[in-house]
């Protein structure tokens, strides 16, 4: 699969398949996009929470490609009166799609919409496709069950914010990287606005001196998994 980050929280995986799945499509209003979201066309939008940061452009992308969305129940009804396809979910089950499973987690963080409706739980994913466990936390303090999810999943690759202020900053960071024991680290939701200005190169540093692996992605670099 590839998986290309678009900056903030915002990334894209296609398939083998040709799947594209968009996770928190933040984009026309992110300064640090390189896309918009006219040019994305997926086929499923999965999203973390609710918050204008995350869901950003994901009901104009919808409009234009009618993807699936994938979101905790709460999320997928605000969407589905809105007349989009959804499948909603909860913390803790997990669901086979055409792709692979998608199993939410906890997160610690809320999940109201840009218009202040409250869309339940924020969440973490856990997806598992082509053979490899990716695990994005979602915005989330730090919390010790990251120590379960690393032990009952071979995590290949975690995305985790690091920027601060709403989310995990670099120590909690680094803390929740020890807890998981992924293969590799990606930091995120950072340098997309002053309050959550962080130096993922210091957070990859400090992960390799425990010798653990941190990959810093340009902004809208694509990586093969
Ligand atoms: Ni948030
Ligand atoms: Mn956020």
């Amino acid at each position: 699969m590839k998986l290309r980050y678009f900056s903030h929280s915002a990334f894209q995986i296609t398939t083998h398949s040709g799947k594209t799945i968009l996770i928190d499509p933040f984009l026309d209003e992110n300064p640090t996009s390189p896309v918009k979201s006219s040019d994305l066309r997926p086929d499923y939008i999965i999203l973390s929470h609710a918050h204008g940061d995350h869901l950003g452009d994901a009901m104009k992308i919808a409009k234009k490609s009618d993807p699936l969305f994938i979101c905790v129940f709460e999320l997928a009804n605000y969407l589905a009166d809105k007349g989009f396809k959804t499948h909603g979910m909860h913390i803790g089950g997990g669901y086979n799609y055409d792709f692979g499973r998608v199993k939410f987690t906890i997160a610690h963080h809320g999940s109201g919409a840009p218009d202040g409706t409250y869309c339940g739980e924020a969440a973490g994913i856990l997806l598992t496709l082509e053979g490899k466990i990716i695990y994005y936390t979602g915005d989330t303090g730090l919390f010790y069950d990251m120590k379960l999810i690393g032990e009952m999943n071979k995590i290949d690759v975690m995305l985790l914010p690091i920027g601060d202020n709403f989310t995990m900053g670099l120590t909690d960071a680094v803390k929740a990287v020890e807890l998981t024991n992924p293969h590799m680290a990606i930091p995120i939701h950072y340098n997309t606005f002053p309050v959550i200005e962080a130096d993922p190169y210091a957070f990859k540093r400090r992960l390799e001196e425990q010798g653990r692996e941190c990959r810093v992605l340009d902004f809208g670099q694509e990586i093969d998994l």
